[in-house]
Order: C-alpha cells, then sequence, then structure tokens
C-alpha cells in the first residue's frame, strides 16, 4: 500500500498530550500496561566504548547459502557455537552490552528457520549482544494469527527471561550486513528496510513488518500489537500507527546496510482488502482495548532446545 493511500484510511494524529492522559487513567486500571521505565540496567555508553570495541571486527557482507540444510546448519552451529546456552541465551565474557529477546512467529518453515539461526547467531555474538531467541508457533490448523502469537511470545518470555529490548523477526529474513546492529533502541527501529525480493527497496513509508525492534516499555505502552489480524497482512500496518499514536518516531538504519535476503516460499494468500482496511481505519479507537491486555491464548508446550527456546501457542479460531 502507498503512503498516500495509508493517510486516507487512518487520521492518526491525536494529541501528545491526550494520549498521555489516557495511558495514564489506563496504566492505574492495569497492571499490564505501564509507562515505566524499565528497571534493568542497561550497559553505560562508556561501557560500551571501552569494552565492546567491536565495531572494527565486523566482516560486513555476510555470504549467505540461502539452500542450506537443516542437519548443515545444526552442525554448523553445534561445532562453532556450542557456547550458546541451551534455550537459546548467549551473552558475552568481556563486553555487556543490551540483552535483546528476538521473537520469532512461526509455523511449518523448519529450514527456514535453521537457516535463520545459521546467520543470526553467529551475527549477533560478533556484534557483542546478549540473546535470546524464542520461537513462537501456532498449534492446530486454524488460520494464523501473527499479532496475538507475537503478544503471546512477548508476555510468556519476559516472565521468563530479562532483557532490555525485544526483536520481532520474520523467520524468511536472513541479514545480510552484519553492520546492521540489532539495537535496543530509544525508538522503535524498522531494520528490514532493503530486501531483495523487493529490489532492496522500502515498500512504503510507514512499513514496519519484517524485522522490528523496540524496547519493551514500549510495546508495553503501544499494547502490543492488534490481536484482529486473522490470515496474512495488517498486523504491522496497524503496529506502524500505534507507534504514531504513542508519539514515538520510526527510525531506521541506512538502507546499504539494513539489507535482507528473503527465503523463496510459497506465498500466503492475503486477508481481504476489506476487513484489513476497515480494522485499520479504527485503530484509534481500538488500540487501547485491543493487544497485550486482551490477549487471550494458551500455552501448550514449552521446550528448550539447544539454540532456542520453543514455545507452542493455542491462539484459538477466528471468529465466524
Ligand atoms: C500488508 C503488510 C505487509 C506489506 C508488505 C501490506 O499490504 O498489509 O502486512 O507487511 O504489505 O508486504
Ligand atoms: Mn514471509
Amino acid at each position: 500500500m502507498k503512503l498516500r493511500q495509508y493517510q486516507r484510511v487512518a487520521q492518526y494524529e491525536i494529541n501528545r498530550q491526550r494520549f498521555k492522559k489516557i495511558m495514564k487513567e489506563l496504566s492505574n486500571n492495569s497492571t499490564r500496561i505501564t509507562n515505566s521505565a524499565d528497571t534493568e540496567h542497561l550497559p553505560s555508553r562508556q561501557n560500551f566504548d571501552n569494552e565492546c570495541k567491536v565495531l572494527e571486527k565486523l566482516d560486513g557482507q555476510i555470504p549467505i547459502n540461502n539452500v542450506l540444510l537443516c542437519d548443515e546448519a545444526i552442525h554448523f552451529l553445534k561445532t562453532f557455537h556450542s557456547d550458546v546456552e541451551d534455550g537459546g541465551h548467549w551473552r558475552s565474557n568481556n563486553c555487556s552490552r543490551h540483552a535483546l529477546i528476538i521473537i520469532i512467529p512461526y509455523r511449518d518453515r523448519q529450514q527456514h528457520l535453521c537457516i535463520l539461526l545459521r546467520y543470526i547467531i553467529p551475527m549477533l555474538k560478533r556484534q557483542h549482544i546478549e540473546f535470546r531467541i524464542i520461537v513462537a508457533e501456532q498449534a492446530g490448523n486454524e488460520t494464523f494469527n501473527k499479532g496475538k502469537l507475537m503478544n503471546a511470545a512477548f508476555i510468556e518470555s519476559t516472565k521468563l527471561f530479562s532483557g532490555h529490548c525485544v526483536v520481532f523477526h520474520d523467520v524468511d529474513l536472513i541479514p545480510e550486513d552484519d553492520r546492521n546492529i540489532y539495537p535496543c533502541p530509544w525508538q522503535p527501529t524498522h531494520l528490514s528496510v532493503a530486501i531483495d525480493e523487493m529490489n532492496y527497496r522500502l515498500q512504503y513509508e510507514m512499513l514496519v513488518g519484517g524485522v522490528l525492534a523496540m524496547r519493551k516499555e514500549q510495546f508495553e505502552t503501544v499494547n502490543g500489537f492488534s490481536n484482529e489480524f486473522w490470515g496474512w497482512g495488517g498486523e504491522d500496518d496497524d503496529m506502524a500507527y500505534r507507534i504514531k499514536l504513542a508519539g514515538l518516531r520510526i527510525l531506521r538504519p541506512p538502507k546499504n546496510i539494513a539489507r535482507y535476503k528473503m527465503l523463496r516460499h510459497k506465498k500466503q494468500v492475503p486477508a481481504k482488502w476489506n476487513s484489513r482496511i476497515k480494522l485499520l481505519s479504527g485503530v484509534n479507537k481500538r488500540f487501547l482495548l485491543d493487544g497485550l491486555n486482551n490477549a487471550n491464548y494458551s500455552v501448550e508446550k514449552l521446550t528448550r532446545h539447544k539454540f532456542y527456546t520453543h514455545i507452542l501457542i493455542n491462539v484459538g479460531k477466528q471468529p465466524l
């Protein structure tokens, strides 16, 4: 969708003061939504500079084998990255940077997952970033609900693990350049700016789909993703509006390094355009009521694999 079309579907400019007032009222009534700063301590800039002189050690472009088999990918990781702890946790011994929870919404893409892990684990280690990898799989065969799945994964993983920030990561997007540092940003940051499949061009200004990094408290402030988008598309556009409504900005790294390869897959049929537009156009009335604070789901299984924590989640089914 083009930016102009967007501007027509949603009049999202509400006054920042009014938003703050609503948030305050809401956080008095609800424990989940908070505006409070993360209490965990982020390493200071000075520590970062003294102990984490890693930037010069980055390789730049990463050669990617996009037909790598699962066995090969896992063999590589076991051989060279056995220091990753069970459940997919790693932190550097000699340099402390921010801690990220990487959430990968998933269904039926085993090879993609293996390839993503094969490239992202060594890259995050080179970047000296502490990480936890969470694979959130939707149980059953009902229509996919990526937004609700990511909300559930956020709620569950923040119960289990500490971490300053969260990165929502499509399973089929492989970073092509390790200078695209995975951030714990002061503003929500859209990392997958340039994708090979889209001729390395950002499709539209409000796009936040693909790979999105946010501080935990920012994600809580926007009330997470909508739970209402069933099927392919729209939940990320809704998030872009939430970010604007909250008075936050979308940052992007430069497009010459924020490059990704998209792994091949059968394209999903998009959810009906009309219902997506209808939902989107009501985002300003809906977003405080639809999101983290009303996500109903159940955890069917939680397994710590060597390189990731797998959470199997039942998100229910699409209402008729
Ligand atoms: C969809 C988004 C998707 C984007 C890029 C839009 O039409 O609504 O969910 O990320 O296209 O493919
Ligand atoms: Mn995809």
